[in-house]
């Protein structure tokens, strides 16, 4: 019987095995024939048309996202990458949304993806950023007290004071990679490339934009404050959820 049970359960770790490197095999099949052009055959950003894009494509080996629910310094949850690759990151870059792909070829680019930075199979599991209960409603108070730390955190240094993303600082940003990087106009949201809800708002003031200029305020203001903040910004430039005018 002990035998029986050991052979079953050897058998049941070869496959599970199996179905991972079958899963990485397809993955690298869709990165190749979908991805590679941009992301490059290795993965480093440096695909055959990467020079001449003006916000350059991710380098997988870095582990650097800039879409991600988690605290600063943890890799982004599955999920993360999953709602970046399905809706796409906005109207200002080449990366478009790939929801047209299937679900589980979707699945498998993302381990294949992960499979080049080593640290998503070792690190603890990410931690995710602490997110309100219920929405705190959006009052003429809330906004106002939001314009208070729009100004007093220095936003419009890079933003402008009226969010056009013209701001004293805005011409010598540059990001991580030392590419010059400019931050959208706040009042056109289908530009944005982590969304524009009041909810996406929120994680993106809280977590930064990893890699980018856009700080973290996670641990720097209290999430009512952030609350203000976001209602600020939806009250005053950004329309969440509007389209580009066609
Ligand atoms: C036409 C070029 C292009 C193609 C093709 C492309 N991407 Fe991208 N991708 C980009 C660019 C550019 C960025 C960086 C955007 C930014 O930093 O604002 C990016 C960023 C990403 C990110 C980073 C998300 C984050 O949170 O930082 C992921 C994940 C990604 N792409 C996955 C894919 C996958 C998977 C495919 C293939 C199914 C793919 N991309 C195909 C151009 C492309
Ligand atoms: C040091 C410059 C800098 C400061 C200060 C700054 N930002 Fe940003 N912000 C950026 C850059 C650069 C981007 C674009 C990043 C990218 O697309 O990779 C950005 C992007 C954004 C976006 C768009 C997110 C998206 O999904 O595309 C919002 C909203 C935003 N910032 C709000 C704020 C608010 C609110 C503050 C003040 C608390 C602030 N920023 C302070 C540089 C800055």
């Amino acid at each position: 019987m002990k035998h029986f049970i050991g052979i079953v359960l050897l058998f049941t770790v070869l496959s599970l095995v199996a179905a991972q490197d079958l899963d990485l095999k397809r993955g690298r099949k869709v990165y190749l024939d979908s991805c590679s052009p941009c992301h490059g055959i290795t993965g480093k950003g440096d695909g055959i048309v990467a020079a001449n894009l003006y916000v350059k494509p991710r380098d997988f080996t870095l582990g650097q996202y800039k879409i991600k629910s988690t605290i600063d310094g943890d890799l982004p949850l599955h999920e993360d990458l999953y709602t970046t690759l399905s809706k796409g990151m906005g109207q200002r870059n080449s990366m478009l949304a790939w929801a047209h792909l299937r679900g589980d070829d979707r699945e498998a680019v993302l381990a294949y993806i992960k499979s080049l930075y080593p640290r998503f199979a070792t690190d603890e599991p990410p931690q995710v950023i602490s997110y309100p209960a219920v929405v705190p409603p959006m009052t003429a108070k809330t906004i106002r007290q939001g314009k208070t730390w729009y100004e007093g955190i220095e936003c419009g240094k890079c933003h402008g004071l009226s969010g056009h993303g013209d701001g004293p600082s805005t011409a010598a940003l540059r990001d991580e990679q030392g590419h010059k990087i400019t931050p959208p106009d706040l009042n056109k949201p289908w530009l944005f490339i982590g969304g524009s809800t009041r909810m996406d708002l929120f994680r993106t003031i809280k977590t930064g934009i990893a890699g980018s200029a856009m700080p973290s305020l996670d641990g720097i203001i209290t999430d009512d404050q952030i609350w203000e903040l976001v209602d600020y910004l939806a009250h005053e430039f950004v329309q969440p959820g509007e389209q580009a005018p066609r």
